[in-house]
């Protein structure tokens, strides 16, 4: 049995300018101790999936459809207090925007010992030592010091290892990591990629790992799932992906990466989709270099091989994918 098992999984936001489906019939697994990368422009969808996964999705989004299969338990049927119980101690989440996760009132050890406190009824008090050997295995320097320290005392690169220290806090199976590293500069997201992956060994963590680079995705994932305007589009082993993408849409993201890396600017040409007006067929076919009449007219579908699969019409006489 896979670690978490998400199923088409569907997420709408109802808003007066029409609906938005943000997440289209998603389906992804991830296995103990394996990272999935997701990976995706600005409003494909990636946070709205990582948040339907722990059901934190708010209105006017809304779940329509699919399974969340965790240990074989479906999240999407338990009740209120049930998810609660799962949510950071089984399955945590590092935000996207982490500056507004932490308090500016509180000490971070503070704020870390309040996680304890609310799963396990731990005395705050008792809670000091075990927050200091967190700070440090999240290789905060004096942590000692460190624990009293308020978050505007602290760099964007440590005020994240407190997020990590956080979501680790509870020793959960599943870290949701939602671009963890997009607000930092190279060498402070290095070490954070370093950091999860030394986490990931030391706890046999799974890690759900989403970001816009698929450069950053590669250094951590051992697979990835490629989303465009909600749908996954591509999905397989990060080595084959980057060596060989299939779908014209990767084969964009990887040149965006590699171009940046050589310091030139290369984008992904035409705009991205407008979510309340998708086009018919292949929603990529408009930016697409090798979009053929046939392509506005496509259904969507997953050609699949034993390690991942390709949704683009290209593969879909071939047998290959
Ligand atoms: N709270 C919300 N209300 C209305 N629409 C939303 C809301 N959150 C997301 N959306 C819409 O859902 C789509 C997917 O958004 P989402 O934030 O999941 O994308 P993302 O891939 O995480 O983007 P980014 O890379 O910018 O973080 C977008 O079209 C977005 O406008
Ligand atoms: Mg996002």
């Amino acid at each position: 049995m896979k670690l978490l098992e998400v199923e088409d999984l569907s997420v709408e936001y109802h808003l007066p300018q029409g609906k938005v489906k943000a997440v289209d019939e998603v389906s992804l697994t991830i296995d103990k101790g394996e990272v999935v990368g997701v990976v995706g422009e600005s409003g494909s969808g990636k946070s709205t999936l990582a948040h339907a996964v722990i059901r934190l999705v708010r209105p006017p989004g809304k779940i329509v459809g699919g399974r969340v299969l965790f240990n074989g338990q479906d999240l999407l049927k338990l009740n209120d207090e049930d998810i609660r119980k799962i949510r950071g101690k089984e399955i945590s989440m590092i935000f996207q925007d982490p500056s507004s996760y932490l308090n500016p009132v509180y000490p971070v050890g503070f704020q870390i010992a309040e996680v304890y406190e609310a799963h396990n009824n731990t005395n705050m008090k008792e809670l000091n030592g075990e927050v200091v050997s967190l700070l440090k295995k999240v290789r905060i320097t004096d942590s000692e010091v460190r624990v009293g320290s308020y978050p505007y005392e602290l760099s964007g690169g440590m005020k994240q290892r407190i997020l990590i220290a956080m979501a680790i806090a509870l020793k959960p199976k599943l870290l949701i990591a939602d671009e963890p590293t997009s607000a930092l500069d190279t060498t402070i997201q290095a070490e954070i990629l370093s950091l999860l992956n030394e986490l990931k060994e030391e706890y046999g963590l799974s890690i759900l790992f989403i970001s816009h680079d698929i450069g950053v995705v590669s250094k951590i994932a051992d697979r990835m799932i490629v989303m465009y305007a909600g749908k996954v589009v591509e999905e397989g082993p990060v080595r084959r992906i980057v060596e060989e993408p299939l779908h014209p849409y990767t084969k964009a993201l990887v040149l965006a990466t590699k171009t940046a890396r050589k310091k030139k600017l290369f984008s992904i040409p035409g705009t991205p989709p407008d979510m309340f007006n998708l086009p018919k067929g292949c929603t990529f076919y408009p930016r697409c270099p090798y979009a053929k009449e046939t392509c506005k007219e496509w259904n969507y579908k997953m050609i699949r091989d034993h390690e991942g699969g390709v949704a683009c019409a290209i593969y879909e006489n071939t047998g290959s994918s």
